[in-house]
């Protein structure tokens, strides 16, 4: 298999946190938020990782455990795209780029694996993980056409009504061929409603280019859940104390 490297995204400060230190180092069981995506990319196969930092990231730097990643700064959060256009030179010039968040713990190697098998079987040049979910407002939406072929990912404030209507949510991680995601990051522009340099336009200007584009659908979407208040920092910490026990339980087995 082609190298794979990952970027994960952890500049943003998680005003709905209200507290003064990054999002990303509020810590479950003693490990940081961001620990739980390294380790997730790592155990997927990502042989070398970079974080994208900014709000107090010397914080960052310090609190996380895993003292073999990478730092790049994003002095101005410009938006997801904008982020990993910063790590452009970590990207190289091939194989392929796992992108993560760093306030999403819950994400684990094994869907990250299937996501990338998914990737490769399909001939995809970006596959996008998405969920189905009940409540997707605030989500980007993952739109298909009638046939179920993937359309675009859409931002919630850019969506029209029909288009609100689709409860297939995009989670922000996907696996990209990195040369053609380098060449997508130069076309970007922050023409949208929030205006800022989107990731998932990269999306539609690979799709245009006549290369396959695909959403990856978790019918659970328990490993996507982010967090960006202490309400859901809790329920994150329940599903990981569950998931230790479900672990200790089964090596007793
Ligand atoms: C993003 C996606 C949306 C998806 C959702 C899933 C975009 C434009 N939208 O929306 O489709 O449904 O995630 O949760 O990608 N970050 C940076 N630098 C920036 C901007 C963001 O590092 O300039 C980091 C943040 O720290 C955060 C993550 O990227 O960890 C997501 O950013 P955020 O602005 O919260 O994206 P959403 O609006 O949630
Ligand atoms: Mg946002």
């Amino acid at each position: 298999m082609s190298q794979l490297k990952a970027v994960i995204l952890a500049a943003g400060k998680g005003t709905r946190m209200k507290s003064d230190l990054p999002k990303v180092v509020h810590t479950i069981e003693g490990k940081c938020l961001v620990d739980y995506a390294i380790e997730a990319a790592e155990g997927a196969g990502a042989g070398e990782i970079c974080l994208v930092v900014g709000y107090k990231y010397e914080i960052v730097r310090e609190s996380i455990s895993h003292k073999d990643v990478k730092f790049v700064l994003q002095e101005q959060q410009l938006g997801t795209g904008h982020a990993v256009r910063c790590a452009k030179e970590f990207l190289g010039e091939e194989g392929q780029t796992l992108i993560l968040f760093g306030d999403t713990p819950l994400i684990t190697a094994e869907t990250l694996k299937k996501l990338r098998e998914h990737h490769i079987a399909s001939g995809n040049t970006v596959t996008v993980l998405s969920a189905m979910v009940e409540d997707p407002t605030g989500y980007g939406r993952i739109i298909r056409d009638a046939d179920g072929n993937f359309v675009k990912s859409v931002e919630h404030k850019d969506a029209t009504e029909a288009e609100l209507a689709s409860h297939e949510i995009n989670s922000g991680m996907y696996i990209f061929d990195t040369k053609e995601l380098r060449e997508a990051l130069d076309l970007i522009l922050p023409n949208n409603a929030q205006g800022e340099y989107y990731l998932p336009d990269t999306l539609t200007i690979i799709k245009e280019k006549g290369l396959k584009v695909d959403a990856y659908a978790l019918d659970d979407p328990e490993d996507i859940t982010g967090v960006n208040d202490q309400e859901q920092l809790a329920a994150a910490a329940v599903v990981i104390r569950r998931r230790i026990a479900g672990n200790k339980a089964k090596n007793r087995r």
